[in-house]
């Protein structure tokens, strides 16, 4: 029996009052769940993403235009990253949160030779560069604050292999930035982390995998090492509330893996001679 992330919206403390967050993909999934989150948590949201009636619609749905609004955003564009804390900061007064979180499978071909340059270059565009500017932008008005919180949905794929190339060299990039930004803005108060979730029934899963949420679960179920509960948005959504909360004030450069230990340990020998003895 699966234990729900449900519990995680019940009634809490608000561990982001007076917070204001710019989430980007902030209109589905991950994203979606996060700004749900934050408000409940206090914080003030803006949502940025190219969904434009999704995001408005969710804004409206989650609270009053004072807490939460949605700005349209392609992250792989400068101006438009530039536009949204520019937006941020122009409403609420400041930014104390940067959700880095928006992201795009690109080709599902796992085959290196299927590789395209117009597929790479749109996954990198929207992966890499999108969380370029996000940083870039956030730090801009971070840095005469003395404080702010940026935060990178990166993924297991920067750890464990199963992933398409594309996909995974980003999220690679993805760590690399956050690390060595760490060191950059830790001078100025500034932390920067990543998030790396296992699979997540998203619409980004759902239309690269092809498969029904059951075969995900199963998967994620049978392949990992923490039996009996599945990953769900909420999860992640429950790690950046912390990594944006002043409860993680000392935390910076960490790649918080939430995916139940899968990454950390490998049980291939185990289950491999396990196999061998049965004699399958
Ligand atoms: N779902 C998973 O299993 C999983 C696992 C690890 C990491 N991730 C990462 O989590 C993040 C969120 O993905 P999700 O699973 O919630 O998927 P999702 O598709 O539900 O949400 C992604 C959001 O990003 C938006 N987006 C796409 N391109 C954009 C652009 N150029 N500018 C602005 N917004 C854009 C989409 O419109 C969408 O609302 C991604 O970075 C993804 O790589 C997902």
């Amino acid at each position: 029996m699966m234990k729900a992330a449900s519990s995680l919206l019940a009634p809490i403390a608000k561990r982001l009052d007076g917070k204001v967050a710019v989430i980007t993909g902030g209109a589905s999934g991950i994203g979606e769940a996060t700004a749900k989150l934050f408000v409940k948590h206090g914080a003030k949201v803006v949502i940025a993403d190219v969904q434009d009636e999704l995001g408005h619609s969710l804004s409206q749905e989650i609270g009053s235009e004072s807490v939460v609004s949605f700005v349209h955003c392609d992250v792989s564009k400068d101006e438009d990253v530039k536009r949204v804390v520019d937006s941020a900061v122009s409403k609420h007064g400041k930014l104390d949160i940067m959700f880095s979180n928006a992201g795009i499978a690109g080709n599902m071909d796992p085959s290196i030779a299927s590789v395209g340059y117009e597929d790479l270059k749109k996954v990198f565009e929207v992966n890499v560069f999108g969380a370029f500017f996000c940083a870039k932008h956030a730090s801009r008005v971070m840095v005469p604050a003395k404080k702010g919180s940026i935060l990178f949905t990166a993924s297991v794929a920067a750890s464990t292999a199963g992933a398409p190339h594309g996909y995974t060299s980003t999220k690679h990039a993805v760590v690399g930035l956050a690390k060595n930004l760490c060191v950059e803005l830790g001078r100025h108060g500034i932390r920067v982390n990543c998030i790396s979730p296992h699979a997540v029934y998203t619409p980004l899963l759902r239309a690269s995998m092809g498969v029904t949420k059951e075969v995900v679960v199963r998967l994620i179920e049978d392949s990992g090492n923490l039996k009996g509960v599945g990953l769900e948005a909420e999860d992640v959504a429950a790690a950046a509330v912390y990594l944006g909360s002043d409860e993680s004030r000392y935390v910076s450069g960490l790649n918080l893996l939430v995916d139940g230990g899968y990454t950390t340990t490998n049980p291939a020998m185990q289950l491999t001679l396990e196999k061998i003895l049965s004699g399958a």
